[in-house]
């Protein structure tokens, strides 16, 4: 039974984006002061049962919806000075104005509208995979929050979307993931601007290959920390949100996926640290997927094959293509061409991996209502379930 406490009375906004949930998402609620509510919930007693008391907000909030035919602009809670602001997007919420109509379509079949008017985040967001991941959730209506550690370039993405866009579909989060603090500082900031998520993409990771009789272990720490731990951490707090979302109607379906890869399925010769976290996140996948599925959060993992046009494999003076060109790793390899041609000669269908596939399996996850717990690989048929 969860009672009100003052954690989640600063947790609010997510019940409250619960109760407008139509049958596929909630509305954006941003938290904001000095505003004239449209319509005042009841009092919250301290210790009082977080069920109990949104059962009764439920009804007081149908009420209104129903009199007026019209979502509230500004909610208000009785002996509270926060208010939520809500909105079909970010900026009608900001705006705390009124809300443009009550949306009840039919759930699209269409597989592109899957991520559409949602609330989505992505950590490593700033390059990479993840970069993709945004600009293409973007493009298929999302908001997306921008999750990194690289500020600078999160803040460029974002800037660039929302110029593009006109309006604000995407925002910058500064983010450490193997920092606790830094990541609940991540989620009440989400809680405060729109109240809660639909889908946590759990991507940032790194790399440090290296033998298992050399390596050192600041370095083998250092891979296990962002890959393993940084997953479990990004877990621990989108779920705690994701559940509050779910208390109004008990039927809110939210997403966490993290982005394993193919060495989370398959041993990777002296790249032991890497593939060992990329395991642990399928372990870590598939107990929290038990355990979640009653707060109807799907938990599942997606393994890419190698990303050979990104910065890990592409970068001209960093990247593995010159790594590997230098250490003779690839026999007879004179160019940087010849390496990355022994990669995707590893390929049954002959190349890399593209944001585009990833997206692909993103779109299906959410989109599926009766899996969870999975690790769905992406990989040109290099790596095979058995
Ligand atoms: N590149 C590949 O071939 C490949 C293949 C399979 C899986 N993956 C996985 O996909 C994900 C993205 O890989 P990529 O190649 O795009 O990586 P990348 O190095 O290009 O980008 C990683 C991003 O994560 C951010 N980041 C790193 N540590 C962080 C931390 N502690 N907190 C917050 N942000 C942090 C970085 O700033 C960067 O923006 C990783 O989990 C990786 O393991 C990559």
């Amino acid at each position: 039974m969860v009672r009100f406490t003052e954690k989640i009375l600063e947790e609010l906004p997510s019940v409250i984006r619960g109760l407008t949930f139509d049958g596929e998402k909630g509305l954006f609620i941003h938290t904001t002061q000095g505003k004239k509510p449209s319509l005042t919930l009841s009092a919250v007693e301290d210790g009082a049962e977080v069920l109990r008391t949104t059962a009764r907000w439920m009804v007081e909030f149908t009420e209104y919806c129903g009199k007026k035919n019209l979502y509230p602009a500004v909610i208000g809670i009785e002996g509270r000075e926060i208010q939520f602001g809500l909105g079909t997007n970010y900026d009608e919420a900001v705006r705390g104005e009124g809300v443009s109509s009550i949306v009840s379509l039919p759930p699209s079949t269409n597989r592109n509208d899957v991520v559409r008017d949602k609330i989505v985040l992505v950590t490593g967001g700033a390059q990479g995979f993840g970069e993709g991941m945004v600009r293409s959730l973007s493009e298929m209506g999302a908001f997306v929050y921008i999750a990194d550690m690289n500020r600078q370039g999160a803040e460029d993405l974002a800037s660039s979307l929302n110029y593009v866009a006109c309006i604000t579909v995407a925002k910058a989060l500064y983010v450490n993931v193997t920092d606790e603090a830094s990541v609940e500082a991540m989620m009440d900031e989400v809680a405060r601007q729109t109240g809660g998520l639909d889908l946590f993409v759990s991507n940032a990771g790194v790399l440090r290959a290296g033998s298992v009789k050399q390596m050192k272990l600041k370095d083998f720490q250092f891979v296990t920390d962002v890959d393993y731990t940084g997953f479990f951490l990004c877990s621990k707090h989108a779920s705690i949100m994701m559940a509050l979302q779910n208390t109004a109607s008990g039927s809110y379906f939210t997403d966490l996926i993290t982005i394993s890869s193919k060495s989370g399925l398959e041993g990777s010769n002296k790249n032991a640290a890497y593939a060992g976290a990329k395991f642990g996140t399928i372990g870590l996948t598939q107990s929290f997927a038990l355990e979640l599925v009653e707060d109807n959060i799907k938990v599942n993992a997606i393994c890419p094959g190698n990303f050979l046009d990104g910065p890990l494999w592409s970068d001209p003076e960093k990247g593995l293509f010159v790594q590997y060109l230098k250490t003779g790793k690839v026999p007879g390899a004179e160019t940087v061409k010849d390496v990355r041609k022994f990669y995707e000669a590893k390929v049954p269908m002959n190349r890399g991996c593209q944001t585009e596939d990833v997206v692909r399996a993103i779109c299906y996850i959410v989109e599926q209502k009766y899996e969870t717990g999975q690790a769905v690989p992406v990989t040109g048929g290099q790596v095979m379930l058995n």
